[in-house]
């Protein structure tokens, strides 16, 4: 485990080491939850999709009209900096942008600068300890606000889910719609296998469109698995497997749910072939493969 007195955060057009990055009490951020993120992974330097996860970020922004702070290659380049300056070989970059600092009012000042902070931690090779077990599940309402699929701060809903979660002796939670569909985790997306075909919620306002999610379709797809974008639920007849995925554990499978197993409650066929497919991905960027 590194130190943090050796970490280097971004914030406001200057590098300064983490214990004295700050940003302000009338951060908008900080009263409001007015902003958003994306987390992307790097493994020795070469990142996991960091265009797509820029994109997103530039859809969140335009979603909740903040301008994005800097023109997108700076951003890019900034996030290479953010890397280089901080000693993690695989490292997770955090990039945070809110709407700026401005006396608490809930109407927008026209003129704001937006906050932007990039911070760096290490990134753990996605844990094989789990994988023996599959991880745990339990499922609640979704109480999130109608627009999950902007990567917002504003993540109350999921510390609750996963303290939740916690609680329970459980590894994530997953919101269920009104009519008891899956819809994904606190922070992650989920997939199941019905009939040996993998079937995930489509994309719309109730789900973030994970970037892991498209890896994980793109990867079954590849290897001629049938995907279908279609709403779920846990009692399907033909449910064999739940998957979960997001940039920080590649794919996991989960083996119960609620305490009840899913299929024989150990991880699955689909789920171990896509997990070591994605991780074959992660291992190629490591070893400085350019992907197709
Ligand atoms: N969370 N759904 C939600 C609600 C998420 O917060 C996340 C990611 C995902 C998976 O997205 P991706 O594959 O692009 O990581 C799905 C990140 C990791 C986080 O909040 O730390």
């Amino acid at each position: 485990m590194k130190e943090t007195s050796s970490l280097t955060a971004y914030v406001n057009n200057g590098f300064v080491p983490l214990e004295k990055a700050m940003v302000h009490i009338e951060d908008r951020g900080f009263q409001f939850a007015d902003g958003v993120y994306e987390v992307v992974a790097c493994f020795g330097g070469a990142y996991l999709d960091l265009q797509p996860h820029l994109q997103r970020l530039q859809r969140s922004c335009d979603a909740v009209n903040i301008p994005l702070p800097k023109p997108m290659s700076e951003l890019e380049d900034l996030v290479q900096q953010a890397y280089a300056k901080n000693p993690f070989k695989d490292a997770m970059v955090y990039i945070q942008v809110t709407r700026g600092v401005a006396a608490r009012s809930h109407v927008v000042q026209t003129t704001m600068t937006p906050t932007l902070v990039i911070t760096v931690r290490n990134l753990p090779k996605p844990s094989d300890d789990k994988l023996k077990t599959g991880v745990k599940g339990i499922t609640l309402q979704d109480i999130r606000w109608k627009h999950c699929e902007i990567k917002s701060i504003a993540l109350l809903a999921s510390v609750m889910g996963k303290q939740e979660a916690a609680k329970r002796g459980a590894d994530e939670a997953f919101w269920l719609d009104e009519q008891g569909h899956v819809l994904e985790g606190c922070a992650t997306n989920i997939f199941a296998v019905i009939d040996g075909v993998l079937v995930t919620h489509p994309l719309d306002h109730q789900v973030l469109g994970g970037i892991t999610r498209d890896m994980a379709i793109q990867a079954a797809q590849n290897a001629g698995i049938e995907v279908q974008e279609r709403a779920w639920k846990l009692d399907e007849l033909g449910l064999t497997e739940c998957l979960m995925s997001s940039t920080t554990n590649a794919v996991m499978p989960i083996t119960a749910m609620n305490d009840a197993a899913v299929g024989r409650g150990i991880p699955g066929e689909m789920g171990l072939k896509l997990r070591a497919l994605m991780l074959l991905k992660l291992d190629d960027l490591r070893a400085g493969v350019k992907s197709s």
